[in-house]
């Protein structure tokens, strides 16, 4: 249970960090929708292991296969099987760890509800089953962008204590280009620079940073979003908190709009053409758990990895104390290389709303 999100547009992950393969299964996406292999493999080389000399030296060659739903370019409309084998299994880097839970890592809360631990450095907590949401979210988004314009883009917006704030003014310009501009993924060169020297340092005293990743949703027309559970923001705030390591989630003005009066935090609404906009923005681009037409935009907030390489006092599973120092080859910040997991977590939660509306307006 819990390995599958969406009701129309459905995906399932499925595999172990260091098992034969990790994929997904993307059922309910429709017929004749353009997938590109070549546009799933770019979103996966954006999240994988080895890319800078930011993130894990680990290399894993993350290669996507379509296995099934993809004729000629095209969906068929049957569920689309994707898959990604994995050729640099190295469970020995964590069988010192087979008796000690790694500090608010998810050794222990596993052991806890499954009775058993993979042995293979976190199974299905390890971020390795992220590559099958970024390729499933990337069908989505193929599918969001061919038939409605949506375009989704994230960036890292905060490392540790360094911040950057994109003017709201450069959301509807800001590109996935200048965002991988710098291996950080912030689109500014100055902050980014200042990020870039924080993973530095944090890496060299084999420690780790959080952060905070950004993310703006352009052309998703009103009417998305299924009240009442199923509101819109609720569905992202639980597709972003399904992210490992993913601690805080806000749209639009978040925890702020609670420090601001109604007068200035309302979004009064403005004519334009046959059609009203809102002169702010604060509602984040929904309201009532529905897309006003408006910018979605939200933040996702990300706690400094678990595993260091520096010693960690802890105890073993037996209670007894022992000196824990991280083997392996993990990630000093997960920011820059989870910005194309927030965008696929965003498209697949819009490819389900989207055609959960297109049901509603039959009646
Ligand atoms: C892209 C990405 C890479 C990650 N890499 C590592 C890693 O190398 N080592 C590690 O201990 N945790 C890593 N994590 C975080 C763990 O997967 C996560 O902390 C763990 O599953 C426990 O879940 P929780 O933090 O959500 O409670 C990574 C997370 C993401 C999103």
């Amino acid at each position: 249970m819990g390995s599958s999100f969406g009701t129309v547009f459905r995906t399932t992950t499925f595999g172990e960090s260091h098992g034969a393969g990790v994929g997904a299964v993307v059922d309910g996406c429709p017929a004749g929708i353009s997938i590109s292999l070549t546009e799933i493999q770019a979103q996966l080389e954006r999240r994988r292991p080895g890319q800078s000399r930011l993130t894990t030296p680990r290399q894993e060659g993350d290669e996507v296969e379509i296995l099934s739903g993809v004729e000629a370019g095209l969906s068929l409309g049957t569920p689309i099987g994707l898959l990604v084998r994995n050729l640099n299994q190295k469970p020995g880097d964590y069988r010192q760890m087979a008796n000690i839970p790694r500090p608010s890592h998810a050794d222990y809360s596993y052991r806890m509800k499954y009775g058993v631990n993979s042995l293979s450095g976190g199974g299905r907590a390890s971020a390795r089953e992220t590559l099958a949401r970024v390729a499933a979210g990337s069908v989505a988004e193929q599918f969001l962008r061919s038939r409605f314009g949506v375009e989704i883009i994230a960036w890292v917006s905060q490392v540790g204590e360094v911040t950057f704030e994109l003017p709201e003014a450069e959301l509807e310009q800001l590109s996935r280009s200048a965002v991988d501009a710098a291996a950080v993924r912030c689109p500014d060169p100055d902050k980014a620079a200042l990020m870039t020297a924080a993973i530095e340092k944090a890496a060299a005293e084999k420690d780790s940073l959080g952060g905070v990743i950004s993310c703006v949703c352009r052309k998703v027309p009103a009417g998305w979003g299924e009240p009442v559970f199923d509101k819109l923001d609720a569905l992202l705030a639980q597709a972003m908190i399904s992210i490992p390591a993913a601690k805080g989630f806000m749209l639009g003005s978040g925890f702020a709009g609670a420090a601001m009066s109604g007068s200035r935090h309302n979004d009064r609404f403005l004519k334009d053409g046959d059609r009203l906009t809102t002169a702010t923005n604060f509602s984040g681009g929904v309201q009532g758990g529905i897309s006003n037409g408006q910018l979605i935009n939200f933040k996702v907030a990300f706690k400094p990895v678990p595993t260091i390489g520096k010693v960690q006092e802890t105890v073993d599973y037996e209670g007894n104390q022992v000196l824990l120092k991280g083997k392996g080859r993990h990630d000093p910040c997960v920011l820059p290389r989870a910005v194309p997991i927030v965008e696929a977590m965003a498209a697949l939660t819009l490819a389900d709303l989207a055609l959960r509306q297109r049901g509603n307006s039959l009646f």
